[in-house]
């Protein structure tokens, strides 16, 4: 099944960056690989995380929030300009299982945000799936709205909206 799409249209008006969010180096590819390991049903290891992340020229940068010698959340600005030049694309936006609810995902992405407006570029945009409504929810508050390119995606997006909001009115 094809990712879904989602697109800020603009870079203006986003919220600072709060305090405690630094770019990624070289030596923080053994951490990286165990969060994103945690977070994600796909095996990451450092030579990946190098591989995709790291030394991957499309991402422009790798931000991080650290606990200690641990690292409890990330996201990457990446560019592609063979599919938009002008937009800043959020890749592998991810927060510790054991610290969600404190709002460290939507911190990291705040700062690749910054970075996409600093760079020029004029709008950001992601891939998703169906069943992150955690992640969804988030990009939705930073002013994502969905994308429709078939009629397939706004069928998905009509259940994604109802699941938000039967889970608004549950709590
Ligand atoms: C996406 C992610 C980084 C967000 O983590 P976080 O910053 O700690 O975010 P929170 O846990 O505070 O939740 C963000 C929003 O999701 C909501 N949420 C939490 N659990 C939810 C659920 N089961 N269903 C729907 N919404 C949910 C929260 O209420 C919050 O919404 P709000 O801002 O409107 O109150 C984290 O969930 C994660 O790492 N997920 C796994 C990896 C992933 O899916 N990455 C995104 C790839 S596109």
């Amino acid at each position: 099944m094809l990712s879904l799409l989602m697109r800020r249209p603009h870079l203006k008006d986003l919220p600072p960056v709060p305090d405690g969010v630094d770019p990624a180096g070289p030596l923080d590819a053994t951490a990286l690989a165990h969060l994103l390991d945690a977070a994600f049903s796909t095996t990451w290891t450092p030579d990946r995380v190098r591989l995709e992340l790291l030394d991957d020229p499309t991402v422009r940068a790798t931000y991080l929030i650290r606990r200690g010698d641990r690292l409890v959340a990330t996201a990457s600005a990446r560019v592609l300009p063979h599919r938009d030049p002008q937009a800043g694309w959020l890749h592998w936006v991810a927060s510790h299982p054991a610290l969600r609810g404190r709002g460290l995902g939507l911190a990291v992405t705040v700062a690749a945000l910054h970075r996409f407006a600093a760079d020029g570029l004029t709008s950001s945009a992601l891939e998703t799936d169906d069943h992150r409504l955690p992640a969804i929810s988030a990009y939705l508050r930073l002013g994502f709205v969905p994308q429709y390119p078939t009629q397939t995606h706004q069928d998905r997006w009509s259940e994604i909206f109802r699941r938000l909001s039967l889970r608004r009115h549950a709590r």
